[in-house]
């Protein structure tokens, strides 16, 4: 093998290093991980940030329920209710999205399951860029 063969060998075992050991790390959480939870059970059709995929992006979502609640448990427990059986009733972020995109189906979760999630999609706004400044705005985005 010449060296150049060799560096290109090294670069691509450590590329394939790289995402095992995060799914090592994911497994050996023994709490629920509401990201792994949205991973699996949302992302099919929630993007993080925008642009949408077939729903509603998280983010301005999540900047949404935090203009209109400001309880963080408050907030948690509403959404886990609208995650369980969303109803045109318990839409709190984008009534229009409805139209948009149709009404969200149930996703059938364990208790735990619900709480972990809804917990991650509400720390989604607080958690970085978006956060309560000017780019909180951005849930216009959802509105279109
Ligand atoms: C089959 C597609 C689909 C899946 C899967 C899905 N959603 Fe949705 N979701 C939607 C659509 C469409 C809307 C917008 C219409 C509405 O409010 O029902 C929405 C809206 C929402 C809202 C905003 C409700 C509001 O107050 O306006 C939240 C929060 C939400 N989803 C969270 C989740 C979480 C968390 C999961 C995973 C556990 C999930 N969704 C899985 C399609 C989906």
């Amino acid at each position: 093998m010449n060296h150049v063969e060799k560096i290109l060998l090294s670069g691509l075992l450590l590329g394939l290093s790289s995402p095992m050991s995060g799914a090592f790390s994911q497994t050996a959480s023994a709490a629920v991980d509401g990201k792994a939870v949205f991973d699996k059970n949302c992302s099919v059709c929630h993007s993080v940030a925008p642009p949408p995929k077939s729903a509603p992006p998280i983010i301005p979502i999540s900047a949404r329920y935090h203009q209109k609640i400001s309880s963080r448990s408050e907030g948690i427990k509403r959404m886990a209710a609208f995650i369980k059986s969303p109803s045109e009733d318990k839409v709190l972020a984008d009534p229009q999205a409805i139209a948009r995109f149709g009404m969200m189906p149930p996703v059938p979760l364990g208790d735990g399951e619900l709480t972990a999630v809804a917990t991650w999609v509400w720390d989604q706004n607080s958690s970085g860029k978006w956060g309560q400044g000017p780019g909180a705005g951005r849930g216009d985005c959802i509105k279109q």
